[in-house]
């Protein structure tokens, strides 16, 4: 142990570039195409969604398997945006119809939602 200090540095620096690092891997960077979506996603639905797709007390994460392209298609996102969901699969009860929502709004937000999906690697 010539110096110590040194060490302590060194040490702390990589602590530091660690901590970096994963709180940089957790977080989706939105290109700005998407960031129409991100924003009325955030208005409209992070309420029960939350705004990292991951859910909350009134509503399920849409980074859940079932909600990948193959099981509730675009047009699931648009009913349910639009119209509201009957509870089905979760114990939240219905999800009402979403005030002042309109196809054109429900086309960002969709793309925005895909794309996150995609980069948390559900599909
Ligand atoms: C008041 C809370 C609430 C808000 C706001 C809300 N949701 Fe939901 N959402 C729910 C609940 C609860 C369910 C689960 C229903 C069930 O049991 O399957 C759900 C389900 C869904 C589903 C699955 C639909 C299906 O066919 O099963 C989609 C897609 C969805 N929400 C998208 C959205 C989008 C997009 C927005 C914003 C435009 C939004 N939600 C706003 C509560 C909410």
């Amino acid at each position: 142990m010539k110096n110590p200090i040194r060490l302590l540095v060194i040490s702390s620096l990589l602590t530091a570039s660690n901590i970096y690092a994963s709180s940089n891997e957790d977080k989706v960077n939105i290109p700005f195409r998407y960031a129409k979506g991100q924003v009325l996603f955030d208005k409209n639905c992070s309420a029960c969604h939350s705004s990292t797709l991951t859910g909350s007390d009134k509503g399920p994460p849409l980074l859940h398997s079932f909600y990948k392209p193959s099981h509730h298609g675009d047009s699931a996102f648009y009913r349910a945006g639009l119209k509201g969901v009957k509870a089905h699969h979760w114990n939240f009860g219905d999800m009402p119809p979403v005030a002042g929502m309109t196809e054109t709004k429900m086309k960002s937000i969709v793309s925005y939602v895909r794309f996150y999906q995609q980069q948390k690697k559900l599909y």
